[in-house]
């Protein structure tokens, strides 16, 4: 632990946010590291953090490396001064916040907020260890400060960078490049924290990782990886589910040759792309990607996405096999993701993010066609949904009945809701129930939900003013006492919200570091904060807990939507595709009617 001396400090806070007299240091198996104290403020309490930033984890995964599983950074040569932001990994599409010049691919570093207080055990601080999301391209831990959440919630905040896109997840099938580096670059990070966090008076064996979105889908991947036994006790699941369509390709060659034909480089032979892919230097990267968003963007996410794959070791299996697997037999993902507790949430209009999708520019006037939904946005979903499978015209039909508003089916704006639904549902909403029941069934460890529903005065992401519930990314504001980068995200610099969104803050934080400490959100902090007990999810009573400016109890959260995408639309398809290989077998002339245990009249 630090040592400091209060008497000297409550002096030197008068003038400098920065205490830099004393400068915040520990000793660990690796050498010192030496950090600063910042003074932070929230609900008008004043706190000092002890923040170390930029610690590198990791050897830089640079030159020979690329394209390799880190490596750890091992000891520092002399004591590391740890009081500035590593540079953040290469962004594989542009974001404004991260321009190219303060990214690199020298990246892998974490930072670390350790509050002042005595912790709540005397085995030592709580540790919350953050992925920030971004789709698996874009990002960085350093937009995400802890040092509110750190101090209110009296736990350490770990944040981190991990490899992105092109050099996080290239997988061209072979062992040259096997992909799923930026996954190995989260678990390398809870190594080191398993290894050192106890010197900066961390409790290792209290570990929660949190995540939202992208960082969401890997704390879920975190949690079905048995190798992560010693790791972390829990997980926060924020908007991101693992079983997100789509997602999982068995390699991404395709993504990876339209990366080396922007490159100019031969795309017929796959050693070729991958020398290519492997010399390139950072700055031909970041130009063929701002290249490919210039000619254009909203396609071109599409064609850059290089994302986890299954690549037979971090993702053995595809999470969706797991899941239907699970229900029927043992194993072994499924079982070790039963030992840890799960926090798990979605927001109210997680589907408004998707509808930048449909250009960003007009969304507070967008109108959505009957023929439009009809023909674009359903076949779309399906084809999201079902991949290659060919889908029958009666799934189509059921589709567009169940996203139909029955008292208004013509009018655009009933129907871009309906399209808003659709997008959430599908990305978000079902497979997060699923995730949660599948967490809960058959399980002696605790589970819980959320829905996150409030609009709160500024959405983190682009949304339509005509939503009337939070979007994506909403809550992240709330869960860091609004000590995010809104500067960097949205241009407003000292934002201060609402003071119902501050009490909305408070109680998230209590929640959340709660869960961390205890296991249960509800504990060591309640009453002050919430007058709500927050229940246990399980798949008969399936409560959960609705935070909005006053938080209430509910019981089946998306229970029909799961439902009909897990059964009801499953159970057509299979049924439909069956009868048509029948009459395909027997000619369709007949006209028999078959049974879908294949009896035929
Ligand atoms: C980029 O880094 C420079 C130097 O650290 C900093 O001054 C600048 O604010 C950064 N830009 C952004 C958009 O973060
Ligand atoms: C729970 O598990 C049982 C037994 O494995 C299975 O039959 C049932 O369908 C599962 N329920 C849910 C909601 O997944
Ligand atoms: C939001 O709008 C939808 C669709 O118009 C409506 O059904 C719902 O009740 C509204 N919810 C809230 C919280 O206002
Ligand atoms: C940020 O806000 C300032 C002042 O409101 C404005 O001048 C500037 O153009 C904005 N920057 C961006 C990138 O929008």
């Amino acid at each position: 632990m630090a040592k400091y001396f209060p008497g000297i400090f409550i002096l030197l806070c008068l003038v400098n946010p920065f205490l830099s007299a004393e400068v915040p240091s520990v000793t660990t198996a690796l050498g010192t590291i030496t950090g600063e104290t910042k003074r932070v403020i929230f609900q008008k309490k004043t706190y000092d953090v002890d923040r170390y930033l930029g610690i590198p984890y990791a050897r830089p995964p640079t030159g020979e490396l690329r394209f390799k599983k880190p490596q750890p950074y091992g000891p520092f040569v002399e004591a590391y001064s740890a009081t500035k932001f590593g540079l953040s990994c290469l962004q594989s599409f542009l974001i404004p916040i991260l321009p190219a010049e303060n990214t690199s691919e020298d990246c892998l570093f974490l930072n670390i907020y350790v509050p002042r207080q005595e912790p709540d055990q005397p085995s030592g601080h709580a540790i919350m260890f953050f992925i920030h999301g971004g789709a698996f391209l874009m990002g960085s831990g350093k937009i995400y400060d802890g040092g509110v959440l750190s101090s209110v919630g009296n736990v350490i905040v770990v944040t981190i960078n991990y490899r992105l896109g092109l050099l996080g997840f290239l997988d061209i099938d072979n062992e040259k490049s096997s992909g799923n580096f930026g996954l190995f670059d989260q678990r390398l990070a809870l190594q080191w924290v398993n290894e050192n966090i106890g010197a900066f008076g961390g409790d290792k064996d209290r570990v929660t990782i949190f995540g939202e979105s992208a960082g969401s889908v890997s704390v879920s991947l975190q949690m079905m990886f048995p190798q992560n036994e010693e790791l972390f006790r829990s997980g926060i699941s924020e908007s991101g589910a693992i079983m997100l369509p789509g997602l999982y390709q068995e390699n991404n060659i395709e993504v990876a040759k339209y990366h080396a034909e922007i490159m100019n480089c031969n795309v017929e032979d796959m050693d070729e792309v991958f020398s290519c892919l492997h010399s390139a230097t950072p700055e031909i990267i970041n130009k063929a990607v701002s290249d490919a968003v210039a000619s254009d963007s909203m396609t071109t996410i599409v064609k850059l996405r290089i994302v986890p794959t299954i690549d037979g070791e971090f993702i053995k299996t595809n999470p969706a096999d797991l899941f239907r697997k699970a229900v029927a037999e043992d194993c072994e993902e499924i079982n070790f993701f039963r030992t840890r507790k799960l926090m798990n949430g979605v927001n109210g209009k997680e589907g408004a993010m998707l509808l930048l999708s449909l250009g960003p520019d007009n969304l507070d006037e967008l109108e959505i066609t009957r023929e439009q939904m009809n023909t674009l946005q359903i076949p779309g979903a399906l084809a999201l949904v079902y991949g290659q499978r060919t889908v029958p015209e009666v799934v189509k039909q059921l589709l567009i009945a169940e996203y139909t508003d029955w008292k208004n089916p013509d009018d655009p704006k009933t129907i871009r809701e309906e399209l808003m639904r659709l997008f959430g549902d599908i990305n978000f909403n079902v497979p997060a129930i699923e995730m949660s029941r599948i967490h809960s069934n058959a399980s002696d460890v605790d589970s819980y939900l959320y829905n996150f529903v409030p609009v709160l005065d500024k959405h983190i992401f682009p949304a339509p003013n005509w939503i009337n519930m939070s979007n994506h990314g909403d809550e992240l504001g709330p869960v860091f006492g609004y000590n995010i980068d809104f500067e960097a995200l949205l241009n407003i610099s000292d934002y201060t919200p609402p003071e119902w969104e501050l009490k909305l803050s408070e109680r998230m934080m209590a929640y959340w570091t709660n869960f961390a400490k205890t296991g249960d959100p509800n504990k060591p902090v309640s009453d002050a904060v919430s007058s709500v007990v927050w229940p246990k999810y399980d798949v008969t009573s399936q409560s959960y807990i609705k935070i909005d400016r006053e938080d209430s109890v509910g019981q089946y959260l998306f229970a029909r939507e799961t439902d009909f995408w897990k059964n009801s639309l499953s159970a057509v398809f299979d049924a439909t595709e069956h009868v048509q290989t029948i009459t395909s077998q027997y000619g369709s002339k007949d006209e028999q009617t078959c049974e879908k245990d294949g009896t035929c009249g």
